[in-house]
């Protein structure tokens, strides 16, 4: 019976469709400058929340000899020039991991609109490297799909765990170093939302790669943010471990507001709020100003949608009520980290 397997090529490998899903993450310390843009290697280490399953992605992957270039369908659509290259790029990184030179079918579905400043590409490269990794026989640990995930987007690497997520910049030239860590458990957050106030839902004009790499080379604003993005990185950090949003509240909305002015301070300005972005921020500041505990932390990525973090989600959501410019308002959980599915896209 033993000799049998033998009879097999020493190189027949049965590839298998493989499906991962991952959610996005809204950052509270945010990671905008890169000291390594090929290896996509941060300035400053980072922290964000996972987001439930409203804001996710479920990509299946194959590799299939019978190929002739890879496939790549993206929301029910042929991918166009520049998502093929990016997919592309990160599954060649995948083969060469792998050893192989076979091209995928690659199927990826979002509950949400892409490129809309809410984090698609987090949940999109987490959920490829999850699928493709394991499609190409790699057995890596949710350490090494975090590394693997960087490769494809920076913010990519923190989708990989649940809950309250740090990504540390790390010290190595290669990059070995830079990876995620759970910090806290979806577990420990059960009353806490993120409450999204869309306002705009069209794909962004400067994509946060090409942002944050203007702002690396022109701001000088940006080189204060270095020095005091640490300090905030470390009230966060405790106020998480100790499970105390409120000992948050104000570092989240500076960190945000810092990011910001940089993104101002960059020649030419990148300007991504708006005005009823602005009008948002106003309302929770005197939100909490009002009240005696903080109830409420803005934050706002490379674009005009808000996100309020906020133990109290129904008052959030009657004062947002009343600001005009708001198109749709999706009240999220904290969710968990990349799972794995026998549901396939193909
Ligand atoms: C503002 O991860 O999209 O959302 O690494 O170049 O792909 P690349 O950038 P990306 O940047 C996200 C920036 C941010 C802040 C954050 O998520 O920390």
């Amino acid at each position: 019976m033993l000799s049998c397997i033998f009879l097999f090529p020493i190189s027949f490998i049965l590839f298998m469709e493989f499906t991962a899903i991952a959610n996005s993450n809204i950052a509270i310390i945010k990671y905008w400058g890169k000291r390594d843009e090929k290896l996509i290697l941060p300035t400053n280490n980072s922290i964000s929340f996972t987001m439930d399953e409203q804001l996710s992605t479920t990509t299946t992957v194959e590799f299939d000899s019978n190929l002739a270039r890879d496939e790549v369908i993206l929301d029910s659509k042929q991918a166009d020039e520049k998502e093929f290259a990016r997919v592309h790029d990160f599954l060649n990184l995948v083969r060469a991991r792998a050893r192989i030179k076979i091209f995928a079918h690659v199927v990826s579905n979002n509950t949400f609109p892409k490129a809309a400043g809410l984090a698609s590409s987090a949940s999109g490269f987490a959920a490829l490297a999850g699928a493709a990794s394991k499609a190409a026989g790699l057995n890596y640990s949710e350490k090494e799909i975090s590394v693997l995930a960087r490769f494809g987007s920076g913010s990519a690497t923190r989708s990989v765990y649940g809950g309250a997520v740090e990504w540390q910049k790390g010290n190595a030239i290669d990059g070995s170093d830079s990876y995620a860590i759970q910090l806290s458990s979806e577990k420990n957050w059960k009353n806490l939302r993120n409450i999204i106030a869309i306002i705009d839902a069209e794909k962004k004009k400067v994509s946060s790669r090409a942002g944050m790499a203007e702002t690396v080379k022109t701001s000088k604003l940006f080189r204060h943010r270095l020095e005091a993005v640490g300090t905030r990185f470390e009230i966060v950090r405790n106020a998480i471990k100790n499970n105390n949003f409120e000992a948050m509240a104000d570092t989240i909305m500076e960190d945000s507001d810092d990011m910001h002015a940089c993104m101002a301070d960059t020649n030419p300005p990148i300007v991504y709020m708006n005005e009823t972005s602005h009008k948002i921020a106003k309302t929770v500041r005197q939100l909490n100003g009002d009240s005696n505990e903080k109830i409420a932390a803005y934050t706002f990525d490379a674009g005009p949608n808000a996100n309020i973090y906020t133990t109290n989600p129904k008052e959030v959501k009657s004062l947002l009520n009343e600001i005009e410019g708001i198109k749709k308002i999706i009240e999220c959980k904290i969710g968990e980290g990349i799972h794995y599915s026998n549901k396939h896209l193909f």
